[in-house]
């Protein structure tokens, strides 16, 4: 328990703020560094208010390393770094709704203003991702940067290109309100990843049995600093931007004005932003804002309030590293504390043992939580985390609830670490965690019930079979029954179980005959790709499926491949394939349980080749790109980043299969191997045109 302030000797006050510093140091760059938070916002905005007030009351204790003098994270080994023009500060916070009037008499009398004279104030969304710093001249976009520590960034600028909603230029002509353009203008702004975009990409990373993001903001984080910015052009990412930086040959006389120029230019701008008179008005916003957030598609962590006009910012000038000019509101945390009553192993369709938080129902941020993820061994293990402890709950987004705490305090006596399961609990069979995988999973295969009822429920949903009239709840019910064991005896089921199906309660002769049309479908063509998926092949997601079907084109090519003897190697050499993948693939074809099963179900269902999807087609779309020498107008990583987003593969080699070598100046063996193959070459310059016109690009006219 923490003591009151005031009644702290100096001596104590000084080894808190030794012990805040460096605990906050840690955390900061847990955070920044390394997108990995050790704890919650909350929490941490807890620790730092704490060192604050501390500094406050003791001001003679404030630490050559104090915390308060820290921005953020510095800069991650790898990239390559810039220098802000303009250092890229931090804001200060206040939590409370009375607070608000502090912050305004505070500039008041900063100001020497009368108590009558109004601020006007704009009001803005916090928007929880992560800052980025983008110099134009004159219009033209040249570099991006993160914030780093505040004063040296990292140099993102073939991500930030990446990135659609970025301008990468902008004229007067664009502007609505005809504001000329500067000679140099840092845009600044957030980078985020908006809710639906997080929950599709960790759906399809927990379809592959990757990594899943703690959040919208880690996502983002995770996406936009890659050193390899082509992985950066495959994540949907978003932006808006709120401020400038360096700004030389134009001038703004308001926020709101310079607001309106940006978004008159095409840059992104919250359409939530508003102007406000006083301290009444910005605690309305608050309140509204608050209302909004959990429709608005991105997450935001709190609003922003910064005074309008700027010769009154100009003024009031900066307290270390935040200005005096502006405040971060942040809104409270979801959390809540509740009892963590058993810790329940669920087997899914790849026989990986999810641990699940049962907990005591509670309200958090008003939604009735009663599960929560605990994703693996090793991660209750780190936390220690037991049945009968207290903990603590959060709901960011609408990310599945977590036990971001443990109120160790409180823990029961008799309380026992959790031991993680050695068998699996619904077969029996050894469950085996393998390398460095954080997942066990059970060895039974589909001679585990659970492993078996999951592979089903695969087999019939959306992205694969898509069969109508078989939910999740009717193939239980069916297995349960028997009726069913393998995929193959869905297809029997109408005729076999006709009169039972129709006495059942919800199951009239319509559903029966619902249901026989929907398998009828199924059978009479399903795509490459939807099949291919559907055997719930571990690792092959709906992303890989489609590559293998790409790449086969008919399903007795792909087969064939899969079964002959270099399998691994034909596999491993698709781009996008790994080791790892390709043997799984070659395991669950050489299982004979598999293959019957496989057998049976092409017999049954008409698996129709591969149809390329038309509308996403470019120029580039699945050809094979070699880039070559030195590129003058972008760097090698931007460049591939362009080719991957334009639907092209990037490949290391030249040979036969490579579609494209792009020479750079002083290109040496690889174009030389390309005209000696007959390769297609193009100059910088043709691959720019390619990519600017896109599926129009006329081959012969080069
Ligand atoms: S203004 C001088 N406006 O919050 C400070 N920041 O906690 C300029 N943020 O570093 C920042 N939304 O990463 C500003 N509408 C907004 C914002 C915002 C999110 C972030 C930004 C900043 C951090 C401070």
């Amino acid at each position: 328990m923490q003591k009151e302030l005031a009644h702290l000797t100096d001596l104590e006050a000084a080894a808190e703020l030794a012990q805040l510093s460096k605990r906050l140091k840690e955390l900061e760059i847990a955070y920044h560094t390394y997108d990995a938070p050790l704890v919650s916002d909350a929490e941490y905005d807890v620790l730092k208010r704490r060192n604050e007030e501390l500094e406050r009351l003791f001001p003679h204790l404030i630490r050559s390393d104090s915390p308060s003098l820290r921005v953020g994270g510095a800069v991650a080994e790898g990239f390559q770094k810039i220098t802000h023009k303009v250092p890229m500060l931090s804001l200060g916070n206040i939590f409370e709704v009375a607070e608000i009037a502090d912050f305004v008499d505070k500039i008041r009398r900063f100001l020497g203003l009368p108590d009558t004279q109004e601020i006007e104030f704009v009001a803005e969304p916090k928007i929880d991702g992560l800052s980025y710093s983008a110099m134009y001249h004159n219009g033209i976009f040249e570099t991006g940067a993160t914030r780093g520590d505040g004063t040296v960034g990292e140099d993102i600028t073939a991500n930030l290109k990446t990135i659609d909603q970025l301008p990468k230029r902008f004229s007067e002509s664009d502007n609505l309100f005809a504001h000329p353009v500067p000679k140099w203008l840092d845009v600044r702004g957030e980078v985020y990843m908006s809710k639906s975009d997080f929950l599709a990409l960790n759906s399809e990373a927990e379809k592959m049995g990757k990594k899943l993001f703690a959040n919208p903001r880690n996502a983002a984080a995770g996406s936009l600093r890659q050193l390899d910015a082509a992985v950066t052009a495959t994540r949907k990412l978003s932006l808006f931007s709120y401020a400038y930086g360096f700004l030389e040959g134009q001038k703004w006389s308001s926020h709101w004005d310079f607001l309106t120029s940006l978004k008159g230019w095409g840059f992104p701008v919250s359409p939530d932003i508003k102007l406000c008179k006083n301290a009444q008005e910005l605690a309305d916003y608050y309140t509204d804002m608050m209302a909004k957030r959990a429709d608005l598609p991105y997450d935001i962590d709190g609003v922003v309030y910064k005074v309008n006009d700027y010769a009154l910012q100009e003024r009031l000038g900066f307290i270390t590293r935040s200005p005096r000019w502006a405040i971060a509101h942040k809104f409270p945390a979801e959390q809540a504390i509740t009892r963590l009553n058993a810790i329940r192993i669920q087997v899914g369709r790849t026989g990986a043992l999810t641990p699940v938080a049962d907990v005591e129902p509670i309200n958090v941020g008003g939604v009735i939580v009663k599960h929560a993820t605990l994703h693996n061994a090793d991660e209750i293990a780190r936390k220690d985390i037991r049945e009968g402890d207290m903990v603590v709950i959060q709901r960011a987004g609408d990310v599945i609830p977590q036990i971001v705490d443990v109120l160790t305090d409180k823990r029961p006596e008799n309380s026992r670490p959790f031991d993680f399961p050695t068998v699996c609990p619904i077969c029996g069979a050894t469950a085996v965690k393998e390398g460095d995988d954080a997942i066990t999973y059970c060895t039974g295969g589909l001679g585990c019930p659970a492993q078996a009822l999951e592979s089903l429920k695969h087999f019939v949903s959306k992205s694969a079979l898509d069969i109508d009239g078989l939910g999740a709840k009717n193939i239980e019910l069916f297995f349960e029954l028997g009726w069913i064991k393998t995929a193959a005896d869905l297809f029997d089921l109408p005729q076999k179980y006709a009169d039972e199906l129709r006495m059942r309660d919800g199951w009239g002769p319509k559903s029966v005959e619902n249901l026989t049309e929907a398998l009828n479908k199924a059978k009479s063509g399903v795509a490459l790709d939807r099949f291919i998926y559907a055997l719930g092949i571990r690792e092959v997601g709906e992303a890989t499926a489609r590559l293998f079907a790409k790449t086969f084109g008919v399903w007795d090519v792909f087969f064939e491949a899969v079964r002959s003897e270099n399998a691994f190697d034909v596999l491993q050499h698709i781009e996008g394939v790994g080791p790892i993948m390709a043997q799984y693939v070659v395991d669950f074809f050489a299982e004979s349980h598999n293959l019957t099963q496989i057998h049976r179900l092409v017999d049954i269902v008409q698996v129709m080749p591969y149809e390329k999807d038309e509308e996403k087609q470019t120029f580039l779309s699945g050809k094979t790109v070699v880039f070559t020498g030195t590129l003058t107008t972008m760097t090698r990583a931007e460049a591939k980043a362009k080719a991957v987003s334009a639907g092209a593969k990037v490949s290391g080699s030249v040979s036969a299969k490579t579609d494209f070598v792009v020479a750079g100046e002083s290109a040496g063996s690889k174009l030389k191997q390309a005209q000696n193959l007959g390769v297609r070459v193009l100059s910088e310059k043709e691959f720019h045109q390619v990519l600017d016109e896109g599926f129009n690009y006329q081959y012969d006219e080069i």
